[in-house]
């Protein structure tokens, strides 16, 4: 025997206002996941932590000479894996003083190599060019090398952890 066909069409009805809601409410949960981080790093609500991060032993650095060393990132994620070493280009300038330039163009981003030769940093991307502290020397970058803070530690280079400097 078969229903009456308001009692179905109240049903039908009932399911669709069911689902409508139900979509609704899922809509606003995955909408809440999406939007929720992403206000609150638009809003700089959430800090990285800043750690001192060793390099090498001081013994391990000429008075002079600038080499690339890597470090953890300011903020490691547990699946970050290798994408949580980051670099630096360190220069020791005397016993206890030592400079640390960041490897990020001041343009737009691309990583700049040290040619020890010229005592100079160039940038591939667009052939900018820096002195060896940190100055711009030619080309499109508007600013120089960003720096990291840098101590020495009982007899240990470290360097201050920082988010990576957006170009
Ligand atoms: S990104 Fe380095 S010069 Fe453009």
């Amino acid at each position: 025997m078969s229903e009456p066909v308001a009692i179905q069409g109240c049903k039908e009805t009932g399911r669709r206002r069911f689902l409508t809601r139900l979509s609704i409410i899922l809509g606003s949960v995955s909408a809440a996941f999406v939007a929720i981080p992403s206000i609150g790093f638009l809003l700089g609500l959430r800090k990285s932590p800043r750690v001192w991060r060793t390099v090498g032993k001081l013994d391990d650095f000429k008075i002079g000479s600038t080499v690339n060393v890597s470090f953890e990132d300011t903020s490691p994620l547990p699946w970050s894996g290798v994408t949580a070493q980051t670099a630096a280009w360190l220069r020791r300038e005397n016993d206890q003083q030592f400079i640390a330039f960041s490897t990020i163009c001041t343009h737009l981003g691309c990583p700049v190599r040290w040619l020890a030769d010229a005592d100079l940093f160039m940038c591939p991307c667009h052939g900018g060019v820096f002195y060896g502290d940190g100055r711009v020397a030619s080309g499109p970058p508007p600013k120089p090398l960003n720096q990291y803070p840098v101590r020495v530690y009982e007899g240990r280079v470290q360097i201050l952890t920082s988010p990576a400097p957006i170009a």
